[in-house]
């Protein structure tokens, strides 16, 4: 059956909180299916009692690097998307020096990329947020965060400097974002504070390769960065695509967390290629290591090369506490509950 899109943003935005007096800003790129996006929304937003308008952007690039945007230097357009309650992003801000400015006026921030029916098989609920929330509150109290796995992964993260992220599929926060849809938490570790061994199995996923790894990749890590690459095939790949930013930076080690949300698909990106990834990004168990930047956490690195790596099968523990276990959440807490 096809999604009636306008109806599924505006079960978002009831959930994001939008009410009669507040204002939606939709920002946009010119591909049709961001202006249809953009009506989606903001026929939504109106519905709901909001004023809303539509800002369209004259250049929006999304080649899988992230922090560069079509608002930089751009005063006047950023102060208008300052002046709106929730920012609907369509354009992927992600990272950049304008998404933290216009968050810190207060400007809540959904950011919306995937396809109608990917938007609506993960649509949120308040149960993942709990979840969410109940992770995020797990991660900020612990100070040793420890990954072991059967393939060889034995690393640990020291915690305590940087505040975790949820991501939940809406956000009713003022100056909070969240991505449409997800279900994860992150954290991050003290700058040098990463030391062991990432053994990325077959089945993992690599993004923005948007692939699965075929062949063992084993990644030393001591003082925060990734210091060797060794396997087959796709550890050479891996080392080519990261050498090729020539920026030391790239191989800093970056956000640590798990997904959340049981009706995303591990299998997903093998069955449609119009996703950007939230799915595997998001799968109830995976453990997502990702390397690159760390400005989105209030760090310094802006590396322009970012990897997210969910793997399956993996070990967390927090302090000493299995929260999952070989790729099964196991901690009461976090497994999800029938709404
Ligand atoms: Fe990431």
């Amino acid at each position: 059956m096809p999604v009636d899109l306008s109806a599924l943003c505006e079960r978002n935005l009831e959930l994001c909180g939008v009410r009669k007096g507040e204002v939606v800003a939709v920002l946009a790129g010119k591909a049709p299916t961001q202006t249809a996006y953009a009506d989606a929304f903001t026929s939504a937003a109106r519905r709901l009692g909001a004023d809303t308008f539509t800002l369209v952007a004259d250049d929006t690039p999304f080649d899988g690097t992230v922090g560069q945007t079509p608002l930089a230097g751009n005063t006047a357009a950023i102060n208008a998307l300052k002046q709106a309650d929730l920012l609907v992003d369509l354009v992927f801000l992600l990272f950049s020096a304008e998404q933290i400015e216009i968050q810190e006026s207060g400007t809540r921030v959904l950011l919306c990329i995937e396809p109608p029916e990917i938007l609506s098989r993960m649509f949120p609920t308040k149960d993942l947020r709990r979840r969410a929330e109940k992770s995020e509150e797990l991660l900020r109290n612990s100070r040793e965060l420890r990954i072991t796995s059967e393939a060889g992964t034995d690393v640990v993260y020291s915690l305590g400097k940087y505040t975790p992220l949820t991501e939940y599929g809406y956000t009713d926060t003022p100056g909070r974002w969240d991505h449409w849809p997800a279900g994860l938490v992150a954290s991050q570790a003290y700058e040098e504070g990463v030391n062991g061994t990432v053994v990325l199995a077959p089945g993992d996923i690599i993004f923005p390769f948007n692939s699965y790894v075929s062949t063992p990749i084993r990644l030393d890590i001591e003082d925060g960065y990734i210091r060797k690459i060794r396997g087959g095939l796709d550890a050479s790949l891996l080392e080519d695509y990261m050498s090729g930013f020539e920026d030391p930076q790239a191989f800093a080690v970056s956000h640590i967390g798990w997904g959340l949300n049981e009706r995303a698909r591990w299998s997903a990106l093998h069955v449609d290629s119009r996703t950007i990834g939230m799915d595997g990004r998001s799968f109830l168990g995976n453990v997502m290591f990702s390397t690159g930047p760390n400005t989105e956490f209030g760090g310094t690195n802006n590396s322009m090369c970012h990897l997210d790596i969910p793997m399956r099968g993996s070990s967390l523990a927090l302090d000493g506490r299995t929260l999952i276990e070989g790729g099964k959440v196991v901690l009461d807490e976090l497994v999800p509950q029938p709404e």
